[in-house]
């Protein structure tokens, strides 16, 4: 194994870390270096108030992670050029630092971050959310998050108004001193911003700052089962956009592993597809929630959007070292042995094996699993399809072990599916699933 393929790997886990963050930026493209921005700004007070390395390194992850829970939230509200909520959606976005807490103090070796996420939208004033702490009951941190939050906001165009420039973003912070903001935070923001002691948004130093985080709070070396916890977040994230395919990334990532191994692949190529499968639809992450359920016919516009998610997805992975391996995987998954799939609609050898895997795994799982337009195939049925597709959808050596897998494997990831505890983002999809089933009658793509 080496440092790419070790799913165990310091490398890996880190690079997972940072393809959630980049995940929550490509949730809403204005908003991609939201995080990244308010964690640079964050850094800059937490050492003014000489937080220590630990509790900067936390801080790091506080501001990085903080809206986790937003994804697929009130979409269509936060879309609006006008920055105004209905009751509903309003409620929903107040309820998104507990969520992202939930999901933040799952993740080993970040729980510790979870209180102050949970607390980043409280007010000085005991005018903010979820809890109406006041004063200095909201921990340090979480006032400093405060701060670097706005103000990264305020810098930044928004589809109802224009960035703000420097001397407009300190007249607003003056005026939040002891209402939104903890005046000493604040003074203190206003007081770098006249030394000219904050900055432009730097790549470079966000990674340096990454990785420091990074060392601090990770072990040199992490359990397999521990990258599993995360990468099953992540598939919970990914799936809770789409409500009708709970659970699914976890399913493929499940098959998938089991196809490799019954054609004797070794074991750091069945780790690598394992994860693959787990991740296999990140780019859904981009594609409007109203798209995913949308009635049963698409727009070719529409229908574009979603055919863009294998590459979208790719694109992401392929950013960040430890995960390229898994980049090709993930663009190929939608394509056919005979080349009527997309993106690149490449057939037969030239599409990479783990996509070839993929394909018949999630090609299954989605026959097996409801969609609202449409009753799921029974198990039998479904590998009958596969049987009858293969040399035309699916390629003959992967759809050839996936027949011959035991029904023992097929019930045993089934069953895995109940939701655990430690995997906070389930609620949240029964909950998402819930209220389109009541507004929307059909879904429409598969996989
Ligand atoms: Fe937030
Ligand atoms: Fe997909
Ligand atoms: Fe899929």
């Amino acid at each position: 194994m080496n440092a790419f393929t070790d799913r165990s790997g310091r490398a890996f886990y880190a690079g997972l870390l940072e393809g959630l963050i980049k995940v929550m930026g490509m949730w809403h493209g204005y908003l991609f270096q939201h995080g990244p921005r308010v964690s640079v700004i964050a850094l800059r007070l937490g050492r003014s108030f000489d937080l220590d390395r630990q509790q900067l390194s936390e801080l790091f992850f506080g501001a990085v992670l903080s809206d986790l829970g937003m994804i697929g939230l009130a979409e269509e509200a936060l879309e609006n050029p006008k920055p105004s909520l209905t009751e509903g959606a309003r409620t929903e976005v107040q309820s998104h630092p507990k969520r992202s807490a939930d999901t933040v103090s799952a993740i080993p070796y970040l729980g510790d971050v979870a209180p102050l996420v949970a607390h980043h939208h409280e007010w000085w004033d005991g005018t903010g959310y979820p809890h109406g702490l006041s004063g200095d009951a909201i921990p340090l941190s979480a006032q400093i998050l405060r701060v670097a939050d706005t103000v990264a906001a305020l810098g930044e165009d928004r589809p109802h108004r224009s960035k703000l420039d420097p001397g407009d973003i300190r007249k607003e912070v003056q005026r939040a001193l002891g209402h939104e903001f903890s005046p000493e935070v604040g003074k203190r923001f206003i007081g770098l911003m006249d030394q000219g002691e904050v900055h432009d948004f730097n790549d470079t130093f966000f990674r340096q700052s990454m990785l420091k985080a990074v060392e601090h709070l990770l072990p040199a070396k992490i359990s397999g089962v521990n990258t599993d916890q995360l990468l099953e977040i992540f598939a919970g994230l990914i799936d809770a956009k789409d409500p009708y395919t709970g659970g699914h990334s976890r399913r493929v990532a499940g098959l998938s592993h089991a196809v490799a191994e019954r054609m004797g692949l070794d074991e750091s190529a069945q780790a690598a597809i394992r994860a693959a499968g787990y991740l296999h639809d990140l780019g859904k992450v981009s594609v409007p929630l109203r798209i995913l359920t949308t009635p049963t016919h698409l727009d070719e516009a529409e229908y574009l959007e979603v055919k863009n998610h294998p590459g979208a997805g790719a694109h992401i992975l392929q950013t960040i070292p430890s995960l390229q391996h898994l980049t090709t995987g993930v663009r190929y998954h939608h394509e056919r042995w005979d080349g009527m799939g997309y993106p690149e609609g490449i057939s037969g050898g030239r599409i990479p094996i783990v996509a070839q895997i993929l394909a018949v795994c999630d090609a299954y799982d989605a026959m097996t699993s409801g969609r609202a337009y449409r009753t799921s195939k029974s198990h039998g049925h479904a590998m009958e399809t596969v049987d009858q597709c293969l040399d035309t959808h699916f390629a003959p050596r992967p759809a050839g072990a996936f027949l011959t897998l035991p029904f023992e494997i097929f019930h045993r990831i089934k069953l895995s599916e109940q939701p655990r505890e430690r995997d906070a983002a389930q609620p949240f999809t029964e909950r998402l699933r819930t209220r389109t089933r009541s507004t929307r009658r059909t879904a429409r793509q598969e996989g």
